[in-house]
């Protein structure tokens, strides 16, 4: 069966190449199916440039990316996005109201907009009391981040690539964010990569960790394996 995703021997070069040459280097790895991956690894590693790249944001320097057998740079961008979608730690919110942004993503694709699916989402992150014709700016920062969140859901994505979408949030919303995306990837067979600082997230929500080291990719294994690991090992990973 061809895999879902394969990565094969990414290399980002370090914009600032006297620092040192690569951001990251031979990084190959297959996702067969929809899975729920967290992707740790202390700050500057290139976790956030790894998924821009995933999601067609960014180039890369060397490397092949294919979905669905097909290669990366024979995909429309549109296309590819709306298969594999990007949900950023600092949400942008466009001009407009919280309706205009909720129906952005099925304008972009000419697709009817979903309003009864739309309140269900919004309802499942906790934000059922706002008024969709408030204006999207005025939201507070952990309120912009589950509407860029339900915005992708939209989408109906086949991948999810999520960069700290919880860090300014709350530890109920955090929880019924976690719950809201565990629900998908079991109902709807939406996967995801998810970075995090939080270990215990991680736990929460992953079955596969990527964890990323010394400018690669140094594990790549089930959630249980690794945190047996670090439960037995002398020296911690770096979160
Ligand atoms: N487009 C780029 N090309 C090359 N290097 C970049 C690019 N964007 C960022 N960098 C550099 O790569 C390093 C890693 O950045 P990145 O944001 O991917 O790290 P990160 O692992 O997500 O870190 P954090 O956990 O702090 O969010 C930084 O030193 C950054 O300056
Ligand atoms: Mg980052």
């Amino acid at each position: 069966m061809t895999p879902l995703v394969e990565l094969r021997q990414l290399m980002k070069k370090h914009w600032d190449a006297q620092e040192k040459s690569e951001l990251f280097s031979d990084v190959t790895t297959t996702i067969e199916q929809p899975e729920r991956i967290a992707l740790l690894g202390k700050s500057g590693q290139g976790k956030s440039t790894l998924l821009r790249i995933l999601a067609k944001l960014e180039s890369v320097d060397s490397g092949t990316i294919y979905f669905n057998g097909q290669l990366m740079s024979e995909v429309d961008s549109r296309i590819w996005r709306m298969n594999i979608c990007y949900v950023a730690q600092q949400a942008t919110m466009l001009p407009g109201t919280i309706l205009d942004n909720l129906m952005i993503s099925s304008k972009i694709h000419n697709r009817t907009f979903e309003e009864s699916y739309a309140r269900q989402l919004i309802k499942a992150v906790g934000l059922d009391h706002l008024d969709w014709e408030k204006h999207a700016g005025d939201l507070s920062g952990g309120e912009k981040q589950r509407i860029a969140l339900v915005r992708s859901l939209l989408l109906r994505p086949k991948i999810l690539l999520l960069d700290e979408i919880t860090a300014s949030l709350d530890q109920q919303s955090k929880e019924l964010v976690e719950q809201l995306l565990i629900k998908f990837h079991q109902k709807e067979k939406i996967g995801f990569i998810w970075v995090t600082h939080d270990i215990e997230q991680a736990k929460n929500v992953s079955e596969r960790i990527w964890y990323m080291e010394d400018g690669t990719l140094a594990s790549d294994v089930k959630t249980s394996v690794f945190l047996d690991d670090q439960a037995s090992s002398p020296t911690q990973v770096k979160l």
